[in-house]
């Protein structure tokens, strides 16, 4: 029988038929990238750092991991990147991690020697060993120059010499999915896939047949029916017709769809943004009265209460869109993994879209629900807070027991 198109199932069917493409090396919108990391065995012990690239901040982390699963922060900066770097040359970029690793380490610089490094670079990366990965494009609108089809490590290495910091050296490198994996498996044995719900989305789970963690980069599927809307945002980006799935679910661009959708019933509120979605959905007051303020505080002073039913709507349906979206796509990996879901899986998640909007998390359940029935029960979805940062931390711990 043929589903019913944009239907759960059709999706989780089109989704399954993509990845297998995908392992096999077959023409495929899902890249199914290895990544070259272990699982950790929650013994690992000592201090380790890490760097975590991927949205519009730098963080960088010195932790201390006490084994049995138990990691303690020591210390946390975070550097706003500048709009012009993102897409300026790769030298100014890449001087701009270097320098800021620096001013980190300025403190206390004799760890500078003999540290061990995770990089989590949150981008689709080619690998081809733990502490090596060609860039192979930009997503989320980045589009630093002259580093595409690169060794990001490389790149990285000869900022470090540039600034003087020669003693460093990157022990581990990999996509924040896998970093959020890392972390949530050092304490939850159950732990098989990761997601990252923030300005981009993908997805990474652990294959036990290959015995390794493999990278989707789901937010590149390409078998959904999309709205008009979709469509006209598609083409106002920097990569049309590429990351069709992420367009449709991640914070980068959920306000803009929610904005193209209400222009095209009528109504222009051009600064609306993902990150007034929340409360505009939070408003159950009678006469809508957040929502009035909000769009007042967008330029739009007098509104109807028609129109202020309609925002939320709009937003709503949005967000419902891309929680649905996201709990099909998931559905196919663990059925991937596990075809009668026999087992109990823990979903770690970290990402700002996940954790500031109000409903997302329970539309994902309510729809594995719809999908699973009682089976439902044996997944979990777990918040990783800066998963990807202590997942890189915890990586260098791993990667440096294994030879490089
Ligand atoms: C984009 C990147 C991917 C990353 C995701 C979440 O989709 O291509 O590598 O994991 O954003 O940050």
């Amino acid at each position: 029988m043929m589903e019913r198109p944009g239907s759960l199932k059709k999706i989780i069917k089109d989704f399954h038929s993509e990845m297998l493409r995908g392992l096999q090396n077959k023409k495929s919108s899902l890249k199914m990238l290895p990544a070259y990391i272990d699982r950790p065995l929650s013994s690992e012990k000592g201090r380790s750092f890490a760097i975590d690239l991927g949205g519009t901040n730098l963080r960088i982390l010195e932790a201390g991991l006490k084994g049995k699963g138990r990691i303690v922060a020591f210390r946390q900066r975070q550097f706003s990147i500048k709009r012009e770097l993102l897409s300026g040359g790769a030298e100014a970029f890449f001087d701009f991690i270097a320098l800021s690793l620096k001013s980190f380490l300025e403190e206390k610089s004799k760890l500078a020697k003999n540290m061990k490094l995770g990089f989590t670079f949150s981008f689709p990366m080619l690998q081809t060993g733990i502490a090596s990965g060609r860039l192979i494009h930009w997503t989320k609108e980045f589009s630093v120059r002259s580093v595409t089809g690169k060794d990001v490590v490389n790149l990285f290495n000869a900022a470090l010499i540039r600034k003087g910091l020669k003693g460093i050296k990157i022990v581990a490198l990999l996509n924040d999915t896998v970093a959020t994996l890392i972390a949530r498996s050092y304490k939850d044995k159950n732990c098989d896939i990761a997601l990252i719900l923030g300005t981009g989305t993908n997805a990474c789970y652990y294959d036990r047949t290959r015995q390794g963690i493999i990278n989707i980069e789901w937010g590149s599927f390409n078998k959904l029916p999309r709205t008009v809307y979709d469509l006209e945002l598609d083409k106002s980006t920097d990569n049309p017709g590429e990351q069709t799935l992420e367009k449709m679910v991640s914070g980068r661009y959920l306000g803009r769809i929610a904005r193209l959708t209400l222009k095209g019933l009528g109504l222009n509120i051009p600064g609306l943004e993902t990150e007034y979605l929340s409360g505009i959905e939070l408003d159950s007051s009678k006469n809508l009265l957040r929502v009035k303020a909000r769009l007042k505080s967008l330029g739009l002073a007098k509104s109807s209460l028609e129109e202020r039913k309609l925002v939320k709507d709009v937003c709503l349906l949005v967000s419902l869109r891309a929680a649905r979206i996201v709990a099909a796509s998931l559905a196919a990996v663990i059925m991937h993994i596990d075809k009668n879901l026999s087992r109990r899986h823990s979903i770690a998640i970290d990402g700002s879209l996940y954790q500031r909007h109000p409903w997302f998390s329970r539309n994902i359940k309510l729809t594995l629900k719809e999908i699973f029935g009682k089976k439902a029960a044996k997944i979990k979805l777990v918040l990783t807070k800066n998963g990807s940062s202590q997942g890189a931390a915890i990586a260098a711990a791993v990667a440096s027991k294994c030879k490089i």
